[in-house]
């Protein structure tokens, strides 16, 4: 199957993945894919996910091929939808990231071999979502119930989008902060709201003594039309270490990373913030991800 967008999936889904991913951290299992290969084809800048899926495919015994972009046949003028093509004969499952939205879906459909999508422009990474829900689970033991506060561009960042879509699913209690006009879609909202009746807050200031869990991500400045609006927002935008004196002992801080200067850095040696933690969950969250789109 491909994994496009975390509409993919229901709760039963996302349940199988993340304990076969608990039981990959935990050292109860390892998946034997040896002999298969992985492609990772990144056409936007990636630390983690392309990194944590290549460790994920060694993990599980595969090999992978990775596409360089600015020293492939695309310099030479060679169409998105030929390399696809090309890729599909070097790998059992390709992994997708590209500035535009609906690029991993096109993929997709022009191949048989499983797609997963690792980004695409502001509108999915529904990977990213199942590393954020496992590590809530990890953390707290539950997702339902809990008050997750969502903070950031939610507007531009395909990593929020998806996630309230998973937390919905769940039944969380979501509070959406953002600065001014970087709130998200309210269409997507709606669909989110009418398919899971998800409770939703909307706030222009963060209660932080409120949440169990605080969700950061940053100004996805890439995505604005016009960067010095971007820059403006991005240097009124960050939490400091003051900002969560009354916060719940065992508030949870999570990012997707990359931070850039909306956490003061003082707050990473919080015991609160775990998003390093929740980086290096990508590894058995995508080794179980690997073998979930091979086997169906
Ligand atoms: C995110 C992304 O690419 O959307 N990074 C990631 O995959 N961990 C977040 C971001 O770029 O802000």
């Amino acid at each position: 199957m491909d994994l496009i967008s975390i509409r993919d999936l229901d709760r039963k889904n996302v349940e199988a993945i993340l304990d076969s991913a608990d039981a990959i951290a935990d050292g109860k299992k390892r998946p034997d894919l040896k002999g298969r290969t992985l492609a990772t084809l990144f056409f936007e800048a990636s630390t983690r996910t392309k990194l944590s899926f290549q460790s994920a495919a060694l993990h599980n015994g595969m090999g992978y091929v990775d596409l360089l972009p600015e020293t492939s046949s695309l310099k030479k003028g060679e169409s998105f939808a030929d390399t696809i093509k090309t890729v599909e004969g070097y790998a059992d499952v390709l992994v997708v990231r590209h500035p535009k939205e609906g690029s991993a879906r096109l993929a997709a459909d022009m191949i048989e071999k499983p797609v997963i999508n690792g980004g695409d422009g502001a509108n999915q990474h529904p990977t990213q979502t199942l590393i954020d829900l496992f590590s809530i689970r990890r953390y707290k033991k539950r997702i339902k119930g809990l008050n997750i506060t969502l903070l950031g561009d939610l507007k531009h960042a395909r990593t929020m989008r998806s996630l309230v879509y998973g937390l919905a699913m769940f039944g969380s209690e979501v509070t959406l902060v953002s600065p001014p006009g970087l709130e998200m879609e309210p269409n997507y909202l709606e669909e989110v709201r009418q398919k899971f009746g998800l409770k939703v807050s909307i706030k222009n200031e963060p209660d932080y003594s409120d949440a169990d869990v605080l969700y950061v991500c940053r100004i996805q400045q890439e995505r604005f039309a016009d960067p010095y609006e971007a820059k403006r927002v991005m240097e009124k935008f960050m939490i400091r270490k003051d900002d969560l004196k009354n916060a719940k002992e065992d508030l949870v801080i999570l990012h997707p990373l990359p931070k850039v200067n909306e956490i003061e850095v003082s707050i990473d040696s919080m015991k609160q913030a775990k998003y390093f933690e929740q980086a290096h969950f990508g590894v058995p969250l995508r080794q179980a991800v690997i073998e979930y789109v091979l086997s169906r």
